[in-house]
């Protein structure tokens, strides 16, 4: 018997191994770390995965993929949960449940076991996107069978099984970490009447009022809705949000504050932080008033709304979601050019946007003499479009008399 798990190397993942064994008759675990960019985590993971009874660890680097096939197509689709998430764990999770299954594959594996509660949205998301690849493989979620109910109780467990720990009885928010954002739940959160220690939560950067006092200026060159560089300078995608990243939390930009409505029914608060992203988001949308017609624009944020459900919903690998990629993929083709940002303290202000493909015309637009723009076409125009509106009227007059 063989269990693949997704695996971090904290205390519940950690705990896991042990007890798969005790459970599933000494079945050998083989732990699955991603690497998505969350940095120092990784160090030191292999020993202390065998060292915790792992057979072995992969470590799957899935950082690249993560930026070019789960970021850029919902940065395309300006795709935000509930107006402000920026689904940073969100499309994280099939990503990582379609390498697990790859890996369950080839070592001929009998079942996949993840460390997500029963009540988040991560054990849908990695359920679904593991049954899109492999219907037929057995899901081990063990908080949703065991008796442990609390961290407290993990870290006894822990200690009776002898596992390594770095933690200590004192609790941490429940964080997750990857390069595009860093989420806080739990602790103080659970009470929206809480404000947010931001001083003891943020890792990414600092609050707007830590801030320096002069602004800082970037600007990003888009093609076909991609962000390609920062400043003049073109970099991969990954060294591109790092960089966004550094700036963008120096300047206290990207912090939000959400109470959300999980999958699973209720409402959940978070802290998030995504400075890079925050920067990205704006400048993209920025680009489209610049170069998508109206029509196109409008139906687009109704596309946005419904992408950022389905990603939030663990929905990413859907005929929907595909469709919709492909029609905002279509909607990109004209979105190229540069659009200039000021960043301070939190704040994103515009400062210039230019694009070969722009559809702003100075020319007819300007309150200054023109000869493109017939003003006496305007008359024939309302009398035609507000004809419903007259119509409306002259029947109400009619019976009021
Ligand atoms: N609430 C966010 C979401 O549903 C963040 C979840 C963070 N997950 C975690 N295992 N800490 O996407
Ligand atoms: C969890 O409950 O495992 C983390 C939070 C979530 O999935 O929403």
């Amino acid at each position: 018997k063989k269990v693949v798990l997704a695996y971090s190397g904290g205390l519940d993942t950690s705990i896991i191994i042990p007890w798969l064994k005790e459970n599933f008759d000494g079945c050998e675990v083989i732990a699955v770390a991603a690497d998505v960019g969350q940095g120092a985590e990784l160090s030191g993971l292999e020993e202390k995965a065998k060292k915790t009874g792992a057979s072995k660890l992969y470590i799957a680097d899935l950082k690249k993929q993560l930026v070019e096939d789960y970021i850029w197509p919902t940065l395309k689709a300006d795709a935000e949960y509930e107006e402000k998430y920026l689904l940073g764990t969100s499309f994280a999770r099939p990503l990582i449940a379609k390498r697990l299954v790859e890996i369950a594959r080839a070592e001929g594996a009998d079942a996949i076991a993840h460390g997500c509660t029963g009540k988040g949205n991560d054990q849908v998301r990695f359920e679904l996107a593991i049954k899109a690849f492999a219907p037929e493989m057995k899901i081990i979620a063990p908080w949703r069978i065991w008796d442990i109910k609390s961290r407290d109780e993990e870290i006894d467990y822990a200690e009776a099984h002898d596992i390594p720990l770095n933690i200590t009885r004192e609790t941490n928010y429940s964080k997750d970490k990857n390069l595009w954002h860093l989420s806080h739940e739990g602790l103080d959160l659970e009470d929206p009447a809480n404000e947010p220690q931001y001083d003891k939560i943020l890792e990414l950067g600092v609050s707007p009022e830590k801030a320096p006092d002069k602004p800082a200026y970037v600007t990003v060159a888009f093609e076909k809705g991609v962000p390609v560089k920062v400043d003049g300078e073109k970099l991969c995608g990954v060294d591109l949000i790092a960089k966004l990243n550094k700036v963008g939390g120096e300047n206290g930009i990207g912090i939000i504050d959400l109470l959300e409505n999980r999958l699973v029914g209720m409402k959940s608060r978070g802290v998030y932080e995504t400075p890079g992203g925050t920067i990205l988001y704006h400048a993209h949308r920025k680009l489209e008033e610049l170069c998508l017609d109206k029509d196109t624009f409008h139906f687009k944020q109704i596309v946005g709304q419904k992408f950022s459900e389905l990603v939030y919903d663990g929905k990413w690998f859907t005929p929907l979601r595909e469709a919709l990629s492909a029609f905002v993929d279509s909607t990109q083709e004209t979105v190229t050019g540069d659009v200039k940002l000021k960043l301070y303290k939190g704040n994103i202000i515009d400062a210039g946007a230019v694009s070969p493909y722009s559809l702003y015309n100075e020319e007819i637009a300007t309150f200054s003499e023109d000869h493109v723009y017939n003003q006496a076409d305007a008359e024939g125009f309302i009398n035609l479009f507000g004809l419903p509106i007259a119509v409306q009227a002259m029947k109400k007059q009619k019976d009021q008399k």
